[in-house]
Protein backbone atom coordinates (compact mmCIF):
# COMPACT_ATOMS: atom_id res chain seq x y z
CA UNK A 1 0.00 0.00 0.00
CA UNK A 2 1.39 3.54 -0.98
CA UNK A 3 1.91 5.84 1.98
CA UNK A 4 2.22 9.55 2.22
CA UNK A 5 4.62 11.72 4.88
CA UNK A 6 2.07 13.45 7.61
CA UNK A 7 1.62 14.95 11.10
CA UNK A 8 -0.92 12.67 13.18
CA UNK A 9 -2.29 13.18 16.18
CA UNK A 10 -2.29 9.67 18.16
CA UNK A 11 -2.89 10.73 21.62
CA UNK A 12 -4.60 13.62 23.76
CA UNK A 13 -2.68 15.62 26.76
CA UNK A 14 -4.14 18.98 28.02
CA UNK A 15 -0.70 20.08 29.66
CA UNK A 16 1.63 18.70 27.07
CA UNK A 17 -0.45 18.66 23.80
CA UNK A 18 2.68 18.19 21.19
CA UNK A 19 3.45 14.76 22.97
CA UNK A 20 0.43 13.46 20.80
CA UNK A 21 1.80 14.56 17.36
CA UNK A 22 3.78 11.98 15.73
CA UNK A 23 5.51 12.46 12.31
CA UNK A 24 4.95 9.06 10.42
CA UNK A 25 3.07 7.27 7.17
CA UNK A 26 -0.21 7.46 6.60
CA UNK A 27 -2.47 5.41 3.56
CA UNK A 28 -2.13 7.14 0.58
CA UNK A 29 -6.21 9.16 0.83
CA UNK A 30 -6.44 7.28 -3.15
CA UNK A 31 -9.33 7.67 -4.98
CA UNK A 32 -12.75 8.32 -4.23
CA UNK A 33 -16.17 8.99 -6.05
CA UNK A 34 -17.29 12.97 -5.83
CA UNK A 35 -13.69 13.27 -3.84
CA UNK A 36 -10.74 15.08 -5.16
CA UNK A 37 -7.01 14.21 -3.98
CA UNK A 38 -5.05 17.53 -3.62
CA UNK A 39 -1.02 17.45 -2.90
CA UNK A 40 -0.41 19.85 -0.16
CA UNK A 41 2.17 22.02 -0.96
CA UNK A 42 1.40 24.43 1.82
CA UNK A 43 -0.80 24.42 5.08
CA UNK A 44 -0.81 26.85 8.25
CA UNK A 45 -1.28 25.92 12.08
CA UNK A 46 -4.06 26.94 13.80
CA UNK A 47 -5.20 26.97 17.79
CA UNK A 48 -7.81 24.19 16.30
CA UNK A 49 -5.28 21.52 16.04
CA UNK A 50 -3.99 22.70 19.82
CA UNK A 51 -6.99 22.31 21.32
CA UNK A 52 -7.35 18.98 19.51
CA UNK A 53 -4.17 17.56 20.94
CA UNK A 54 -5.36 19.06 24.50
CA UNK A 55 -8.65 16.82 24.34
CA UNK A 56 -10.88 20.26 23.75
CA UNK A 57 -13.44 19.50 21.17
CA UNK A 58 -12.80 16.34 19.86
CA UNK A 59 -13.68 13.01 20.97
CA UNK A 60 -10.51 10.37 22.04
CA UNK A 61 -12.52 7.76 19.38
CA UNK A 62 -11.37 9.66 16.36
CA UNK A 63 -7.54 8.84 16.86
CA UNK A 64 -5.29 8.76 15.47
CA UNK A 65 -6.19 11.54 12.88
CA UNK A 66 -4.23 13.62 10.68
CA UNK A 67 -4.51 17.23 11.85
CA UNK A 68 -4.90 20.39 9.99
CA UNK A 69 -7.14 22.32 8.21
CA UNK A 70 -5.64 24.34 6.29
CA UNK A 71 -4.15 23.83 2.43
CA UNK A 72 -3.11 25.11 -0.53
CA UNK A 73 -1.69 22.82 -3.18
CA UNK A 74 -2.24 21.22 -6.67
CA UNK A 75 -4.86 18.91 -7.73
CA UNK A 76 -4.58 15.60 -10.02
CA UNK A 77 -4.54 17.98 -13.06
CA UNK A 78 -2.22 19.79 -12.02
CA UNK A 79 -4.03 22.99 -11.35
CA UNK A 80 -2.91 25.52 -8.16
CA UNK A 81 -5.90 25.38 -6.20
CA UNK A 82 -7.15 25.88 -2.48
CA UNK A 83 -9.33 24.04 -0.04
CA UNK A 84 -12.36 25.00 1.79
CA UNK A 85 -12.23 23.58 4.78
CA UNK A 86 -15.98 22.53 6.48
CA UNK A 87 -17.31 19.36 5.13
CA UNK A 88 -20.80 19.43 5.29
CA UNK A 89 -24.02 19.31 3.42
CA UNK A 90 -25.62 22.97 2.99
CA UNK A 91 -29.27 21.60 3.00
CA UNK A 92 -28.82 20.26 6.10
CA UNK A 93 -27.89 23.39 7.37
CA UNK A 94 -30.62 25.28 5.67
CA UNK A 95 -29.04 26.61 3.23
CA UNK A 96 -25.73 27.24 5.13
CA UNK A 97 -23.12 24.13 5.55
CA UNK A 98 -21.52 25.93 9.01
CA UNK A 99 -25.16 25.24 10.66
CA UNK A 100 -25.58 21.39 9.76
CA UNK A 101 -25.55 19.60 12.97
CA UNK A 102 -23.29 17.22 11.28
CA UNK A 103 -20.52 19.38 10.31
CA UNK A 104 -17.00 19.01 10.53
CA UNK A 105 -13.50 20.93 10.20
CA UNK A 106 -11.20 19.09 8.16
CA UNK A 107 -8.88 16.82 10.78
CA UNK A 108 -12.27 16.42 13.03
CA UNK A 109 -13.94 13.14 11.51
CA UNK A 110 -11.44 13.33 8.18
CA UNK A 111 -7.67 13.23 7.80
CA UNK A 112 -6.43 16.71 7.41
CA UNK A 113 -3.85 18.21 5.85
CA UNK A 114 -0.78 18.23 7.77
CA UNK A 115 -0.05 15.18 4.82
CA UNK A 116 1.86 15.15 1.69
CA UNK A 117 -2.27 14.26 -0.14
CA UNK A 118 -5.67 15.26 1.39
CA UNK A 119 -9.06 14.18 0.20
CA UNK A 120 -11.63 16.21 0.15
CA UNK A 121 -15.24 16.86 -1.20
CA UNK A 122 -14.90 18.10 -4.98
CA UNK A 123 -16.64 20.76 -4.13
CA UNK A 124 -13.84 22.23 -1.47
CA UNK A 125 -11.13 22.45 -3.96
CA UNK A 126 -11.50 26.08 -5.67
CA UNK A 127 -8.62 28.48 -7.31
CA UNK A 128 -5.69 29.46 -5.30
CA UNK A 129 -6.19 33.45 -5.98
CA UNK A 130 -3.32 33.52 -8.42
CA UNK A 131 -1.74 36.67 -6.66
CA UNK A 132 -0.81 34.95 -3.31
CA UNK A 133 2.11 32.51 -3.29
CA UNK A 134 1.08 29.14 -2.12
CA UNK A 135 2.23 29.84 1.46
CA UNK A 136 -0.19 33.21 1.41
CA UNK A 137 -3.02 31.03 0.32
CA UNK A 138 -2.57 28.61 2.96
CA UNK A 139 -3.37 31.05 5.25
CA UNK A 140 -6.81 31.98 4.20
CA UNK A 141 -9.15 29.21 4.63
CA UNK A 142 -9.56 29.11 8.59
CA UNK A 143 -8.47 32.36 9.44
CA UNK A 144 -9.81 34.30 6.79
CA UNK A 145 -13.00 32.32 5.99
CA UNK A 146 -13.46 32.76 9.42
CA UNK A 147 -12.89 36.60 9.86
CA UNK A 148 -14.92 37.28 6.80
CA UNK A 149 -17.99 35.72 7.95
CA UNK A 150 -17.73 37.35 11.40
CA UNK A 151 -17.12 40.73 9.56
CA UNK A 152 -19.75 40.95 6.88
CA UNK A 153 -22.17 38.02 7.73
CA UNK A 154 -22.56 38.46 11.47
CA UNK A 155 -21.79 42.01 12.24
CA UNK A 156 -22.87 43.25 8.55
CA UNK A 157 -19.67 45.60 8.70
CA UNK A 158 -20.12 48.35 6.13
CA UNK A 159 -17.69 51.35 4.99
CA UNK A 160 -17.56 53.82 7.54
CA UNK A 161 -18.26 51.36 10.07
CA UNK A 162 -15.83 51.53 13.36
CA UNK A 163 -14.86 48.00 14.16
CA UNK A 164 -12.58 47.03 17.34
CA UNK A 165 -10.30 43.91 16.93
CA UNK A 166 -9.08 42.62 20.02
CA UNK A 167 -5.62 40.64 19.71
CA UNK A 168 -4.18 41.82 16.71
CA UNK A 169 -1.23 39.74 16.65
CA UNK A 170 -3.44 36.70 15.48
CA UNK A 171 -4.68 34.62 12.66
CA UNK A 172 -8.11 35.53 12.49
CA UNK A 173 -7.39 38.60 14.20
CA UNK A 174 -4.66 40.49 11.51
CA UNK A 175 -7.35 38.97 8.50
CA UNK A 176 -10.04 41.02 9.99
CA UNK A 177 -8.19 44.33 10.19
CA UNK A 178 -7.13 43.33 6.79
CA UNK A 179 -10.38 42.86 5.49
CA UNK A 180 -12.24 45.71 7.25
CA UNK A 181 -9.81 48.43 6.67
CA UNK A 182 -10.36 47.03 2.84
CA UNK A 183 -13.99 47.30 2.96
CA UNK A 184 -13.36 50.60 3.96
CA UNK A 185 -14.57 50.69 8.12
CA UNK A 186 -12.49 52.07 10.67
CA UNK A 187 -10.21 49.64 12.42
CA UNK A 188 -9.07 50.00 16.21
CA UNK A 189 -7.44 47.19 17.07
CA UNK A 190 -5.85 45.73 20.70
CA UNK A 191 -2.58 44.17 21.01
CA UNK A 192 -0.42 43.53 24.15
CA UNK A 193 2.75 44.13 22.01
CA UNK A 194 4.30 47.54 20.81
CA UNK A 195 5.61 45.73 17.59
CA UNK A 196 2.03 44.32 17.25
CA UNK A 197 0.28 47.50 17.18
CA UNK A 198 2.38 49.25 14.86
CA UNK A 199 2.18 46.62 12.37
CA UNK A 200 -1.87 47.05 12.61
CA UNK A 201 -1.56 50.45 11.68
CA UNK A 202 0.34 49.24 8.59
CA UNK A 203 -2.38 46.77 7.50
CA UNK A 204 -4.81 49.63 7.74
CA UNK A 205 -6.08 49.69 11.31
CA UNK A 206 -6.66 53.34 12.37
CA UNK A 207 -6.01 53.93 16.00
CA UNK A 208 -4.04 51.10 18.43
CA UNK A 209 -4.34 50.77 22.08
CA UNK A 210 -3.63 48.36 24.49
CA UNK A 211 -5.58 45.50 25.30
CA UNK A 212 -8.69 47.73 28.01
CA UNK A 213 -7.50 51.14 27.19
CA UNK A 214 -10.00 53.36 26.29
CA UNK A 215 -10.70 53.93 22.22
CA UNK A 216 -11.23 57.08 20.39
CA UNK A 217 -14.91 56.30 19.78
CA UNK A 218 -17.51 53.63 20.65
CA UNK A 219 -17.72 50.72 17.59
CA UNK A 220 -20.33 49.43 15.58
CA UNK A 221 -18.70 46.12 15.68
CA UNK A 222 -16.02 43.65 17.71
CA UNK A 223 -14.16 41.00 16.42
CA UNK A 224 -13.37 39.09 19.76
CA UNK A 225 -11.54 36.05 19.40
CA UNK A 226 -9.12 36.27 23.07
CA UNK A 227 -11.99 35.80 25.33
CA UNK A 228 -12.27 36.01 29.08
CA UNK A 229 -9.05 38.36 28.72
CA UNK A 230 -10.79 41.08 26.79
CA UNK A 231 -14.54 40.38 26.81
CA UNK A 232 -15.36 43.02 29.32
CA UNK A 233 -13.76 45.76 27.20
CA UNK A 234 -15.43 44.36 23.77
CA UNK A 235 -18.88 44.97 26.16
CA UNK A 236 -17.90 48.20 26.83
CA UNK A 237 -16.34 49.26 23.48
CA UNK A 238 -19.65 48.92 21.77
CA UNK A 239 -22.39 51.51 20.97
CA UNK A 240 -25.80 51.08 21.84
CA UNK A 241 -26.96 48.06 19.99
CA UNK A 242 -23.51 47.38 18.53
CA UNK A 243 -22.54 43.87 18.01
CA UNK A 244 -19.66 41.46 19.66
CA UNK A 245 -18.69 38.33 17.37
CA UNK A 246 -17.30 36.23 19.09
CA UNK A 247 -15.55 33.21 17.31
CA UNK A 248 -12.79 31.69 19.99
CA UNK A 249 -11.69 31.99 23.63
CA UNK A 250 -8.21 31.46 23.44
CA UNK A 251 -7.73 33.25 27.08
CA UNK A 252 -10.61 31.14 28.11
CA UNK A 253 -14.61 30.63 28.07
CA UNK A 254 -16.26 31.94 31.10
CA UNK A 255 -16.08 35.51 31.54
CA UNK A 256 -18.55 37.45 33.39
CA UNK A 257 -21.81 37.81 30.93
CA UNK A 258 -22.74 41.83 32.21
CA UNK A 259 -26.29 40.70 30.87
CA UNK A 260 -27.15 44.18 32.38
CA UNK A 261 -24.83 45.47 30.03
CA UNK A 262 -26.11 43.32 27.21
CA UNK A 263 -29.50 44.44 27.74
CA UNK A 264 -29.62 48.08 28.86
CA UNK A 265 -27.23 49.18 25.98
CA UNK A 266 -29.28 46.02 23.75
CA UNK A 267 -25.89 44.48 22.45
CA UNK A 268 -25.96 41.70 19.87
CA UNK A 269 -24.07 39.10 21.11
CA UNK A 270 -23.00 36.22 17.65
CA UNK A 271 -21.41 33.64 17.86
CA UNK A 272 -20.03 32.57 15.07
CA UNK A 273 -17.87 29.32 13.40
CA UNK A 274 -15.81 29.08 9.97
CA UNK A 275 -17.45 29.91 7.06
CA UNK A 276 -19.92 28.71 4.64
CA UNK A 277 -18.64 28.00 1.01
CA UNK A 278 -20.50 30.91 -0.96
CA UNK A 279 -18.51 33.45 1.81
CA UNK A 280 -15.76 31.31 1.32
CA UNK A 281 -15.60 32.01 -2.38
CA UNK A 282 -17.00 35.82 -1.75
CA UNK A 283 -13.33 36.10 0.78
CA UNK A 284 -11.54 34.95 -2.62
CA UNK A 285 -12.89 37.55 -4.35
CA UNK A 286 -12.32 40.02 -2.51
CA UNK A 287 -8.73 39.34 -1.72
CA UNK A 288 -8.13 39.31 -5.62
CA UNK A 289 -10.27 42.11 -6.33
CA UNK A 290 -8.52 44.46 -3.32
CA UNK A 291 -4.63 42.57 -3.42
CA UNK A 292 -5.06 42.08 0.16
CA UNK A 293 -2.56 39.10 1.05
CA UNK A 294 -2.29 37.33 4.69
CA UNK A 295 0.37 38.07 7.23
CA UNK A 296 3.19 34.98 7.47
CA UNK A 297 4.67 35.39 10.56
CA UNK A 298 7.03 31.91 9.04
CA UNK A 299 7.41 28.97 7.01
CA UNK A 300 8.74 26.06 8.59
CA UNK A 301 9.08 22.31 6.68
CA UNK A 302 6.99 19.67 7.89
CA UNK A 303 9.59 18.20 9.93
CA UNK A 304 9.76 21.79 12.48
CA UNK A 305 6.04 21.43 12.67
CA UNK A 306 6.54 20.58 16.74
CA UNK A 307 8.11 24.12 16.84
CA UNK A 308 5.80 26.01 15.04
CA UNK A 309 3.15 24.66 17.67
CA UNK A 310 5.75 25.96 20.45
CA UNK A 311 5.13 29.16 18.90
CA UNK A 312 1.95 29.72 17.99
CA UNK A 313 1.33 28.40 21.89
CA UNK A 314 3.55 30.82 22.70
CA UNK A 315 1.22 33.54 21.13
CA UNK A 316 4.33 35.64 20.23
CA UNK A 317 3.79 35.43 16.35
CA UNK A 318 2.52 37.66 14.24
CA UNK A 319 -0.12 36.18 11.59
CA UNK A 320 0.19 33.05 10.71
CA UNK A 321 2.66 30.19 10.89
CA UNK A 322 2.91 27.72 7.80
CA UNK A 323 4.19 24.48 7.10
CA UNK A 324 5.51 23.43 3.65
CA UNK A 325 4.69 19.89 3.11
CA UNK A 326 6.06 19.55 -1.16
CA UNK A 327 7.56 21.47 -3.34
CA UNK A 328 5.07 23.10 -6.12
CA UNK A 329 8.00 21.43 -8.50
CA UNK A 330 7.73 17.72 -7.27
CA UNK A 331 5.58 15.74 -10.19
CA UNK A 332 2.87 13.59 -8.73
CA UNK A 333 2.89 10.00 -9.43
CA UNK A 334 -0.71 9.94 -10.84
CA UNK A 335 -2.65 7.35 -8.12
CA UNK A 336 -0.07 7.80 -5.67
CA UNK A 337 1.10 9.42 -2.93
CA UNK A 338 4.53 10.31 -4.33
CA UNK A 339 7.39 9.16 -1.80
CA UNK A 340 6.10 5.68 -0.48
N1 LIG B 1 -14.91 29.26 15.49
C1 LIG B 1 -14.05 29.23 14.47
O1 LIG B 1 -14.39 28.92 13.34
C2 LIG B 1 -12.63 29.63 14.70
C3 LIG B 1 -11.77 29.82 13.61
C4 LIG B 1 -10.46 30.25 13.87
C5 LIG B 1 -10.05 30.45 15.18
N2 LIG B 1 -10.90 30.21 16.22
C6 LIG B 1 -10.48 30.43 17.60
O2 LIG B 1 -10.18 31.81 17.75
C7 LIG B 1 -9.08 31.96 18.64
C8 LIG B 1 -7.99 32.73 17.94
O3 LIG B 1 -7.50 31.94 16.88
P1 LIG B 1 -6.24 32.39 16.07
O4 LIG B 1 -5.89 31.29 15.15
O5 LIG B 1 -6.44 33.75 15.52
O6 LIG B 1 -5.19 32.40 17.26
P2 LIG B 1 -3.80 33.10 17.42
O7 LIG B 1 -3.27 33.35 16.05
O8 LIG B 1 -3.04 32.29 18.38
O9 LIG B 1 -4.19 34.52 18.08
C9 LIG B 1 -4.56 34.69 19.38
C10 LIG B 1 -4.34 36.17 19.73
O10 LIG B 1 -4.98 36.41 20.98
C11 LIG B 1 -4.26 37.40 21.68
N3 LIG B 1 -4.03 36.96 23.06
C12 LIG B 1 -3.58 35.77 23.45
N4 LIG B 1 -3.47 35.74 24.79
C13 LIG B 1 -3.89 36.95 25.22
C14 LIG B 1 -4.02 37.53 26.51
N5 LIG B 1 -3.70 36.89 27.64
N6 LIG B 1 -4.49 38.80 26.60
C15 LIG B 1 -4.81 39.48 25.48
N7 LIG B 1 -4.69 38.96 24.24
C16 LIG B 1 -4.24 37.72 24.12
C17 LIG B 1 -2.94 37.58 21.01
O11 LIG B 1 -2.92 38.86 20.42
P3 LIG B 1 -1.73 39.90 20.75
O12 LIG B 1 -0.48 39.11 20.91
O13 LIG B 1 -1.74 40.80 19.58
O14 LIG B 1 -2.12 40.60 22.04
C18 LIG B 1 -2.89 36.49 19.96
O15 LIG B 1 -2.25 36.92 18.82
C19 LIG B 1 -8.67 30.55 19.07
O16 LIG B 1 -9.23 30.28 20.33
C20 LIG B 1 -9.25 29.65 17.99
O17 LIG B 1 -9.53 28.37 18.46
C21 LIG B 1 -12.18 29.81 15.99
Amino acid sequence: MSTVRAAICVSQNPTDPLAGLVLGEVPDPGAREGWTRVRVVATALNMHDLWTMRGIGHPPEHLPIVLGCDAAGLDEDGNEVIVYPVIADADRGLGDETLDPGRALLSERHNGTFAEYVSVPTRCVLPKPAGLTFAEAACLPVAWGTAYRMLFTQAGVRAGDRVLVQGAGGGVASAAIILASAAGAVVFATSRSEAKRAAALSWGATAVVEPGARLPERVDAVIETVGAATWSHSLKALRPGGTVVVCGATTGDQPPADLSRVFYQQLRVIGSTASSRPEFVQMLRMVEATGVKPIVDRVLPLEAIHDGFRHLESGDLLGKVVIQVTTPAETPIPGQGGQS
